[in-house]
């Protein structure tokens, strides 16, 4: 595990995108399993603004770590934010984009989700495995669509899995915690003062958060885990 904290979201979105380019650069074709939420809008608006062919985007294939079960035109949905802060600004193939038809029925989208990761992703130990999988957090240890209340949903034997949001009931499909944890780089990338009990629990005592908390049962058989976390995020860490 690798912890790095960022004074500013500027900051922590260049060194977060250099490293990915390190990956990028090694392949031919990298897959990304994006995350949603609010976090990643500035990371997005960043990309956005690099200078043309900084990152060749040609060779990226975006999928999703979870998504909202609502239409892609709906202001809810994790695929709408990134076409308005991404897909509309820089040149990546639409055959490269393989949102998570949150329009369709939740339990059928899940299986057809997870056949769909099957065929393009490569695999590691017959699991399909991501190249680069970011990962935001909730205030309540959540991670992708995977909460505190529905903990158990992480161990499930499929690819995706259904679940609901704990205040709102919104439906959601999600990664299962085997697709997760199968990824060869995954990135957290967690900020605001809401989040720093959480952080401090799963980093300093994560048997104890993972009993409680999916975001602490996020430990890749890769073992590269990076927590990108600005100052909010990561105020209550001792020897920070
Ligand atoms: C989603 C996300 C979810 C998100 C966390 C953090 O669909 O909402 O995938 O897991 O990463 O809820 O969200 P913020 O970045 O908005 O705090």
């Amino acid at each position: 595990m690798e912890i790095q904290i960022f004074k500013t979201k500027d900051d922590l979105n260049h060194t977060f995108t250099e490293q990915i380019k390190e990956i990028i650069s090694e392949k031919e074709r990298v897959t990304v399993a994006l995350s949603g939420g609010s976090t990643p809008k500035s990371l997005f608006d960043y990309w956005a603004q690099l200078p043309k062919g900084e990152i060749d985007w040609k060779k990226v294939r975006f999928f999703w770590g979870d998504e909202r079960c609502v239409p892609p035109s709906d202001d809810e949905s994790n695929y709408k934010m990134t076409k308005e802060h991404l897909f509309d600004l820089v040149p990546v193939p639409n055959e490269n984009i393989f949102r998570i038809h949150g329009e369709n029925d939740p339990g059928s989208e899940a299986v057809r989700y997870g056949k769909l990761l099957t065929g393009e992703l490569e695999t590691t130990n017959g699991v399909p495995s991501f190249d680069i999988l970011m990962l935001g957090m909730g205030d309540d240890g959540h991670t992708a669509s995977i909460f505190p209340h529905e903990i158990t949903l992480w161990d499930s034997p499929e690819n995706c899995v259904t679940a609901t949001h704990p205040v709102s009931g919104q439906r959601r499909v999600s990664l299962s915690g085997k697709v997760i944890n199968a990824a060869k780089n995954v990135f957290f990338l967690v900020t605001g003062e809401n989040k720093a009990d959480k952080v401090k629990e799963i980093i300093e005592q994560p048997d104890q958060a993972g009993k409680k908390y999916p975001a602490a049962l996020v430990q890749p058989d890769s073992g590269n885990l990076y927590w990108f976390l600005d100052h909010g995020a990561s105020k209550s860490l001792r020897n920070k």
